[in-house]
C-alpha cells in the first residue's frame, strides 16, 4: 500500500476493523481473528465485517470499494462517519481524528462535511421535490428562502430544472435518484459517500447517471467513495478502486493496475472479462523503440486507451509515439496493440470467488435491507414537517406508521451499536428551521482545520 502522510488525504483509514457480535473487540489480535469468517463465526457468534482495513482517499479523489456482496463494503463506508462504530483502527477525515470526535462534533460531520446517497433514494415521499432536495439545509437551520434557491441551484446542475414542485412518485428512479444526489450535494460536503445509488435502477439509466456523476465531480471536485458491486461501474468512475473480500481489501489501485496486473487470483477472476483495449493505456504497454524503428508516426497521449488509438494506428502502419507531458515516453507498433488484448495476455483464472452460503446471505439481506430502510429513509416528522407545524421536532421513526428506524434498528442482530440515521439525523436535538420566510439569517458557518469555511455556497462556487 503506498505511503500515507498524515494530513493529506481527504480520508485516512488504518487498521480499521468492524466485528458484530458478542465481545468483538477481544477477536482483535487474537488468533481467532485470522479464522475465515463462516469459522469465526461458528467459533465465537462473530462477524468480522471489516478486517483491517488500511486505505488512503485523495483530495478531489473518486474513489470505489468493490467486492461481492456481504464483502463489507457497507459496513466500511458506514464506519467512516461512525454510522456504524468501528471496533478497532484509525480514521481521519481531512486530517481530525473522526474517533475522537465528540457527539456534537460528529453530528456537524455528518451535517455539513460529509453527505451520503443511498440505492433507495431515501426521499421523502410528501415533500416536493426542491423541499427534499433542501432537507438537509433545514437540518443546518437554513431559511426557507436561501434553501429554496440553493436548491433550484443544485436541481438545475442535475438536469432537473423544472421538476422542482414534482412529489418524488411523478419522477422517474433515476429523476429520483437525482434528486438524491442533489440532496447530497446541497450542503455543499468535502465528501460524499455512495452506498450502491445506482443498483435499482435500468441498466441504461444507470450508464446516464454514472455519467452524471463523472461529470458532476468534473464540475464540483468533491472527494467521492463510492461503492458498487458492479466492475464496469467500479472501472468507469473510479480513479483507484480497492477491491473487498471477506471484509479485508485485497488490492487497491487504479482500473489499469487491476486489469493489468491483478494481485491474486480473486482480483484476476474479478477482472477477467474487462475489454483490455477499454482500460489499458498506451503508458501500459508502450516500449522503448528499436534501433531501427521509424518515429515519426502518430503522436498520442499516454493516457490514450488502447481502444481510442486503433484509428491512429489503422491511419499509419509507424509505430505511434507516446508522449506525455511533451516528453516521448515509448512506441506503440500494431502489433503491441494487438498482442495487448489477446486473450493469452489475459491473467489466468483459478477458480470463481466463493459466493455467500445462501442461508447468510439471506439473513445478512434481511438486515441490511432494514438496516438501509432505517438510514436512508428521513421521516417527516424528523424534518418537522411544516404540516405537523413542526413545534416539537420528533425523532425519524419516533412517531407514526411512517417509523421505519425503530423497528429497522431492534430487527437488527447486533443492532446496539449500529447508529442508524436518516441523512438529517439528529434531529431531536435541534431544532428545526422554523425562520420560514427569514432570509436574513446569515449563513452558517463550520469550522475546518481552525478556517472558518462559508457552508452556504453552491458547489460550483466551492
Ligand atoms: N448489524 C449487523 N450485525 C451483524 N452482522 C452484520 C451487520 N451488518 C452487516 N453484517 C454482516 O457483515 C458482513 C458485511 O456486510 P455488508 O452489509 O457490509 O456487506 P456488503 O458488501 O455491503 O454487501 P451487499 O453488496 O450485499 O450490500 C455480512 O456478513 C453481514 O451479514
Ligand atoms: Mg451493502
Amino acid at each position: 500500500m503506498r505511503g500515507i502522510r498524515v494530513g493529506t488525504a481527504a480520508i485516512e483509514v488504518r487498521g480499521l476493523w468492524k466485528i458484530f457480535g458478542p465481545k468483538a473487540d477481544r477477536i482483535i489480535g487474537s488468533p481467532d481473528a485470522e479464522l475465515e469468517p463462516a469459522r469465526l463465526r461458528a467459533k465465537t457468534g462473530c462477524t468480522a465485517a471489516v478486517r483491517d482495513v488500511s486505505f488512503e482517499v485523495r483530495p478531489g479523489e473518486v474513489f470505489v470499494v468493490m467486492g461481492l456482496s456481504g464483502s463489507g463494503k457497507s459496513t466500511l463506508v458506514r464506519c467512516l462517519t461512525r454510522l456504524i462504530e468501528p471496533t478497532a483502527g484509525e480514521l481521519r477525515i481531512d486530517g481530525q481524528d473522526v474517533r475522537a470526535m465528540s457527539a456534537r462534533q460528529l453530528r456537524e460531520l455528518r451535517r455539513h462535511r460529509v453527505s451520503m446517497v443511498f440505492q433507495h433514494f431515501g426521499l421523502l415521499p410528501h415533500r416536493k421535490v426542491v423541499d427534499n432536495v433542501g432537507y438537509g439545509l433545514e437540518i443546518q437551520g437554513v431559511g426557507k428562502t436561501e434553501r429554496h434557491e440553493k436548491a433550484r441551484r443544485i436541481l438545475s446542475l442535475v438536469g432537473l430544472e423544472g421538476h422542482e414542485d414534482s412529489y418524488p412518485e411523478q419522477l422517474s428512479g433515476g429523476m429520483q435518484q437525482r434528486v438524491g444526489l442533489a440532496r447530497a450535494l446541497a450542503v455543499d460536503p468535502e465528501v460524499l459517500l455512495f452506498d450502491e445509488p445506482f443498483s435499482a435502477l435500468d441498466p441504461l439509466i444507470r450508464r446516464d447517471m454514472q455519467a452524471e456523476v463523472i461529470r458532476l465531480h468534473r464540475e464540483v471536485g468533491k472527494t467521492m467513495v463510492f461503492i458498487t458491486h458492479d466492475l464496469s461501474e467500479a472501472l468507469k468512475l473510479g480513479e483507484r478502486i480497492a477491491i473487498m473480500r471477506d471484509g479485508a481489501i485485497v488490492q487497491v489501485g487504479t482500473p489499469e493496475e487491476l486489469v493489468g496486473a491483478p494481485a491474486d487470483d480473486y482480483v484476476a477472476d474479478f477482472v477477467r472479462d474487462v475489454p483490455r483495449a477499454q482500460v489499458l493505456s498506451l503508458r501500459w504497454i508502450s516500449r522503448a523503440p528499436e534501433p531501427d524503428e521509424p518515429l515519426d508516426g502518430p503522436e498520442l497521449p499516454a493516457d490514450t486507451v488502447i481502444h481510442d488509438a486503433v484509428p491512429a494506428a489503422m491511419a499509419s502502419a509507424r509505430p505511434i509515439r507516446v508522449v506525455a507531458d511533451g516528453e516521448l515516453v515509448g512506441v506503440v507498433s500494431r502489433v503491441d496493440l494487438l498482442g495487448a488484448v489477446r486473450p493469452e495476455t489475459q491473467s489466468v483464472v483459478v477458480s470463481a470467488p466463493a459466493e455467500k452460503p445462501a442461508d447468510e446471505s439471506d439473513e445478512s439481506d434481511e438486515s441490511d435491507e432494514s438496516a438501509e430502510k432505517a438510514a436512508e429513509e428521513p421521516t417527516e416528522e424528523a424534518a418537522g414537517s411544516e404540516e405537523s407545524g413542526g413545534d416539537e421536532p420528533v425523532a425519524p421513526g419516533g412517531a407514526g406508521e411512517d417509523a421505519p428506524a425503530v423497528e429497522a434498528v431492534q430487527e437488527k442482530p447486533s443492532g446496539e451499536d449500529v447508529h442508524q440515521e436518516p441523512p438529517g439525523e439528529d434531529v431531536q436535538e435541534e431544532q428545526p428551521a422554523r425562520d420560514e420566510g427569514d432570509t436574513s439569517a446569515p449563513a452558517k458557518a463550520r469550522t475546518r482545520g481552525g478556517a472558518a469555511v462559508a457552508s452556504a455556497s453552491a458547489p460550483g462556487e466551492a
